[in-house]
């Protein structure tokens, strides 16, 4: 599965979101180590802050299923990712992010999208 695959299957994706507050509909899908592509969206809720990024929902899926951080090789995303989903996409290990922002296509490394990072390093 190429980057450009990937990032097709989180545009597909994101038609499903649910997003009645913004209207602003995210896709996120993941590429695991075994060749498996787990997709999520962005859920919204009536008390706004309880929304949920759809690249949240897609590691929490995967997580749910047995994935763990260093499972994940990719995480393609329709928008660019919020302050809060660069920090997970750093516990999880991704090696690269792809995602469209503004009519191109960037691809970064977490490192890159959050440098100097707060992580689990630095609770000892
Ligand atoms: N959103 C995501 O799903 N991921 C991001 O990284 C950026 C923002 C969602 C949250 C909210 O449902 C909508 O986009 C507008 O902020």
């Amino acid at each position: 599965m190429t980057d450009q695959e990937l990032l097709a299957a989180a545009d597909a994706a994101a038609a499903r979101a649910y997003a009645p507050y913004s209207n602003f509909h995210v896709g996120c899908a993941v590429l695991t180590r075994d060749g498996r592509v787990v997709e999520g969206v962005n859920v919204e809720n009536a008390a706004y802050p309880l929304g949920v990024c759809a690249e949240r929902t897609a590691f929490s899926r995967a997580v749910s299923e047995g994935f763990r951080p260093g499972d994940f090789v990719v995480a393609a995303i329709t928008a660019s990712p919020c302050g809060g989903c660069r920090q997970w996409l750093h516990e999880m290990g991704v090696e690269r992010v792809v995602f469209r922002n503004g009519g191109r296509v960037v691809t970064m490394t977490p490192n890159e999208l959050l440098p100097e990072s707060f992580d689990s390093s630095k609770l000892a």
